[in-house]
């Protein structure tokens, strides 16, 4: 584990981690620079403005606009840059670009699970590649954790029924401190352990050493295993179910009238509580699967339903509204 050449700062290793020092240096000399100048004042006025006979009576100040004015309009402008600049930052690190890797990753007490779309899983290290953009879905199974990769200087909180997300780009292989930064129990200090970065070859050998099932394959079997099937097809097709083929990242009507985009936050619930959000044109006839898949479990089905492209071909989507191609699929003859 490096460290910077600054004591008490992590070695910078993503592309974001520079513009987070840079932007830090620069609060903390704004700091220093006024700490420094208005106790100097204060000092200096001490000095000079001291009582020198008991009787003596203070010249009377009648005020200056010119002053006020000055010292109102430049603190602004200082405090404007801050919010600017950490706004900008701030927005490029929640928003992660579109062509990125994904990796799923389930916090517990107290370990991290970490699975990559070709199947590799880990716990509590994370294997990544130089110079690709990964992007990390996360979800808790019992309560509140933090992922925390200073070296990175990225962190999120890990919230259970929800999917957080942060996303990054190493820029240096080596190994770095991985932490939960969330009070999260007994063994909270020990749910500590290493993000790896590799040069990309190297990565694709290890990534080539793995023998478990892709999410997405995993998520095929369970969607069959739990009769998935049986309302939304083999190919998630649609049936007395909405189709699933094309859905993710798309628009979906709801039976109340209102739009939503199908993501991940949404597919989970209509997993666990499908009555919440009916898409339009179908009936309350799906039972719950809450405690019958665990958090990893849903992540593979996610990953299956993401896999999943449109199977009849359709005039794409600029003719008719997305309402009705996904209606257009669902009267499909249920012959098994
Ligand atoms: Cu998990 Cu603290």
């Amino acid at each position: 584990m490096q460290s910077s050449w600054i004591p008490f700062v992590p070695d910078s290793a993503s592309t974001v981690s520079g513009k987070v020092d840079a932007l830090y240096f620069y609060l903390s000399g704004v700091t220093v620079f006024f700490t420094l100048l208005i106790s100097g004042v204060l000092i200096f006025f001490v000095i000079k403005y001291r009582r020198r006979t008991p009787y003596e009576i203070p010249r009377p100040i009648a005020g200056s606009h010119k002053l006020e004015i000055l010292w109102s309009v430049i603190p602004f402008m200082i405090a404007m840059s801050m919010f600017a600049w950490g706004a900008q930052l701030y927005f490029e690190q929640s928003r992660p670009p579109r062509n990125t890797n994904e990796i799923y990753v389930v916090g517990k007490q107290w370990m991290w699970k970490i699975q990559h779309t070709t199947g590799q899983r880990e716990i509590n290290e994370l294997h990544v590649p130089v110079g690709r953009k990964i992007k990390l879905i996360m979800t808790a199974e019992d309560t509140i954790h933090d992922f925390f990769v200073p070296a990175f200087r990225i962190k999120a909180d890990v919230v259970p029924g929800r999917y957080t997300t942060e996303w990054f780009e190493a820029t240096k292989a080596g190994t770095y401190h991985l932490f939960c930064a969330e009070y999260c129990g007994m063994n909270h200090s020990g749910m500590i352990g290493s993000v790896i970065v590799m040069e990309p070859t190297d990565f694709d050998n290890w990534l080539s050493g793995n023998s478990s099932l892709s999410p997405a394959l995993a998520g095929q079997q369970l969607f069959q295993s739990l009769g998935c099937v049986s309302c939304h097809g083999a190919n998630g097709e649609g049936g007395r179910g909405p189709a699933l083929a094309g859905l993710f990242g798309r628009q979906v009507f709801l039976n109340t009238g209102q739009t939503l985009k199908a993501d991940e936050a949404y597919i989970r619930e209509s997993i666990l509580n499908p009555q919440a959000k009916l898409v339009s044109g179908f009936g309350p006839i799906m039972p719950t699967f809450q405690g019958q898949v665990s958090e990893e479990q849903l992540l593979q089905i996610i990953a299956f339903i993401k896999s999943l492209q449109i199977v009849n071909p359709q005039p794409a989507t600029p003719g008719p509204s997305p309402a009705a191609s996904i209606t257009a699929t669902s009267p499909a003859p249920a012959t098994r």
